[in-house]
């Protein structure tokens, strides 16, 4: 009887290891043929009953037929494991001859391209491209522009105080002093830059932003000068018909001063949040230089006279794209950005 159970195992058992179609049937064949529960431990527990004179020439083919089934086990195992780090090998291939898909383009930002144009337009004109602090002292941000301490826009609410009684500059006209002892009289500058201001962020607010400023020193200059300068700029700009409006506008280093505005490119009138549902947005305030201004950048008012503007840099490049939220313009979004 015993005798039969193992032919019958020498017969089927290497097959059912050799032909274990998973990792999953092998381990099952070898649990229940060499497991510790299996066929052969049954069979080597059971040989004790046998009649010793065949015991020794059971175990032996017994022993025999344990190694081979081992010997097999061991093989399909390998086997199974090597496919499986071939199928892995393959499924993590990666071409190393491949060109790489290249550097993604960079572009200048918005204003960048802008404030480039622009300085292109009055560089032809004979503009001089010049640069100054955004740490500024209280005497070129304010005193120096005839801004006396009584103004509002000394105020706290506005302004950016340091500790050390300087100021981060709320626009950048005090480049017009700076340059006016620099260069002296006659001269022609342009100072873009950021400016800051202690204001609450909105859809067309933010506490930095740009400017553009200009200045023309010259002997006779008057507002039809600077008007002409005004309109080639927006044209310029723009490249179509912009409806602008000029009013008066107090600013106290100018005298007079004007607002010049453009009717809303956004909403083309009827009025949105960036214009403050007014329908015009303040673009350009200029006006001739106030003889007191002149006089702190050491210029005499009765020898030399000079118009300034200050161009909202950041509004420009807002209604020249049609951007109804300045908050966009310093988000970092490559997603916004790579659209200009
Ligand atoms: N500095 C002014 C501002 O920031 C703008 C301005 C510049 C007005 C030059 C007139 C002349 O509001």
């Amino acid at each position: 009887m015993l005798d039969s159970t193992l032919t019958d195992l020498e017969a089927r058992a290497p097959a059912l290891i050799r032909q274990a179609a998973s990792p999953e049937a092998l381990e099952a064949a070898r649990v229940e043929i060499l497991g510790r529960k299996g066929t052969l431990a049954a069979l080597g527990k059971d040989m004790g009953k046998l009649d010793p004179r065949i015991r020794a020439d059971f175990g032996k083919r017994l022993n025999a037929l344990k190694r081979d089934l081992e010997e097999a086990y061991e093989a399909k195992k390998a086997g199974f494991e090597r496919a499986a780090l071939d199928a892995r090998l393959a499924s993590e291939w990666v071409d190393l001859t491949l060109p790489s898909p290249g550097v993604r383009p960079g572009k200048l930002h918005p204003l960048t391209q802008i404030q480039r144009e622009l300085e292109e337009y009055f560089t032809s004109l004979g503009f001089a491209i010049v640069d100054g602090p955004e740490v500024e002292t209280e005497w070129y941000n304010f005193d120096a522009l005839n801004i006396p301490s009584t103004h509002p826009a000394r105020d706290a609410q506005d302004t950016f105080w340091l500790a050390d009684g300087n100021v981060l500059r709320t626009h950048t006209s005090p480049v017009q002093v700076r340059a006016m002892e620099k260069f002296g009289p006659p001269l022609r500058i342009i100072a873009p830059g950021r400016v800051f201001r202690n204001e609450e962020v909105d859809a067309s607010h933010e506490h930095t932003f740009y400017q553009l400023e200009g200045m023309m020193v010259d002997r006779d200059v008057s507002i039809a000068h600077m008007l002409y300068f005004m309109k080639g700029l927006l044209s310029a700009i723009f490249q179509r018909d912009v409806t602008a409006r000029l009013r008066p506008g107090f600013f106290p280093f100018v005298e007079p001063g004007f607002e010049l505005d453009i009717q809303c490119l956004i909403c083309g009138g009827p009025g949105c949040p960036v214009c403050k549902q007014s329908g015009w947005v303040e673009l350009l305030p200029c006006g001739l230089v106030h003889p007191n201004v002149l006089r702190a950048g050491g210029i005499d008012p009765d020898q030399w006279g000079g118009f300034a503007f200050g161009l909202g840099l950041t509004r420009l490049v807002m209604m020249r794209y049609g951007i109804d939220d300045i908050r966009l313009l310093a988000g970092g979004d490559l997603r916004f950005l790579s659209q200009f």
